[in-house]
């Protein structure tokens, strides 16, 4: 039941803080991953991983994104990530010794099942499900599966699965890290920062009244351009695909560093620009690029850690969030893009639980 919210997406955005809490439940002990809660015989499947091959679709494939860069930077895992319906039309080359993540909300987009079915048929890669509904196709397909517990989520544009999805992706790539010779004491560092990230979303979710301010300065655009560098950046196509859904505006994201090579030229004063930056070593490369959208008049909306530097100025509203720990920025950014989202659909009056001609699970091919 929606209880006091106007719509499912918006409690479901709320309902964050404890759909990742309880992702994480039970699965971290004494500054250590817990490598039951990926299945029976878990951890001699993740002894053999060489590689790691992510399909997925949408909402899923943009957190498949994410973990590319954790799974390299952290577990020093090679890592390909490509949209099912990609994937399983070309003939990829996977070895063995890949492992095979699927990422799915639902567990049963057909893509990305049929996707795993061809792969094992042709390869017999072991497989990991990562997934939210514990009796759907995928887990019951998959040899491995991680559970998200974000509960049901009825709204169409994807919200608390995202960042639950990012929740369990990170605890596979510190169980792959540990055999790739991180030190117990960092895996105790990122744990700790896995302990801490309910409450950064919390804080993040604080932003809501700020930013439904900010949303009718949206209603009346067409084109809108979303900027992150790093882990960051496809967290920004997630937050490009929010606001295509479910308020019908344009949107497409860029690394920030991609501009000058085009984007560049469609920036105006009638072209948002939405970025977020997180106080990482991306930083000041991030700054200098706005610097450059600053330059051509276009107006700009920074999501940015408190301690970036940034602030309001002619033509750049900031919006602060509290430091996070660099591994958990990805997940609590994601946040204020979903309330943006959220906002603008409302003041444009569409149907924000229903998009016109979506469905929630997409089972044709
Ligand atoms: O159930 P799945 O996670 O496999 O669904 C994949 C996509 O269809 C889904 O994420 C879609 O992109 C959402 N509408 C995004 O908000």
């Amino acid at each position: 039941e929606r209880g006091n919210y106007r719509h499912f997406m918006l409690k479901e955005i709320f309902e964050q803080p404890r759909a990742v809490a309880d992702t994480l439940e039970g699965r971290l002990a004494g500054g250590r991953v817990l490598e039951e809660a990926f299945g029976y015989g878990a951890a001699e499947v993740l002894d053999g991983v060489r590689e790691v091959q992510i399909l997925a679709c949408g909402t899923s494939y943009h957190a498949g994104m994410v973990a590319r860069y954790w799974l390299e930077a952290v577990a020093g895992v090679p890592c390909s990530v490509e949209v099912a319906n990609e994937f399983r039309y070309r003939r990829p080359v996977v070895r063995p010794d890949t492992l095979v993540v699927t990422i799915s909300q639902s567990g049963e987009t057909a893509d990305t099942l049929a996707a795993l079915r061809d792969i094992k048929a042709r390869v017999g890669s072991r497989a990991l499900a990562i997934c939210n509904v514990p009796e759907s196709s995928l887990v019951r397909e998959s040899e491995l599966v991680l559970m998200t517990r974000a509960g049901p989520e009825i709204g169409v544009a994807s919200t608390k699965a995202f960042t639950t999805q990012l929740t369990a992706l990170l605890l596979l790539t510190l169980a792959l890290a540990r055999r790739n010779g991180l030190p117990a004491e960092r895996e105790a560092e990122y744990v700790a920062a896995l302990e801490e990230l309910p409450r950064r979303i919390e804080r993040a979710l604080e932003l809501n009244d700020a930013i439904d301010a900010l949303a009718a300065d949206f209603a009346d655009k067409h084109h809108s351009l979303f900027l992150g560098r790093g882990p960051l950046y496809p967290v920004a196509m997630e937050g490009a695909l929010k606001l295509k859904e479910i308020s019908y505006i344009h949107a497409e994201a860029y690394p920030a560093g991609e501009l000058k090579h085009g984007p560049l030229a469609l920036v105006d004063g009638e072209m948002p620009v939405i970025a977020i930056a997180p106080n990482d070593d991306l930083l000041e490369k991030l700054k200098s690029n706005l610097q450059e959208v600053r330059a051509r008049g276009g107006r700009l909306v920074v999501f940015a850690d408190t301690a970036a530097g940034m602030d309001d100025g002619e033509g750049v509203r900031t919006f602060p969030l509290e430091h996070s720990h660099e591994l958990i920025a990805p997940v609590v950014y994601t946040v204020p893009l979903q309330l943006l989202a959220y906002h603008v659909a409302v003041i444009k009056g569409t149907d924000v639980d229903q998009p016109r001609n979506l469905a929630k699970s997409v089972t044709v091919e």
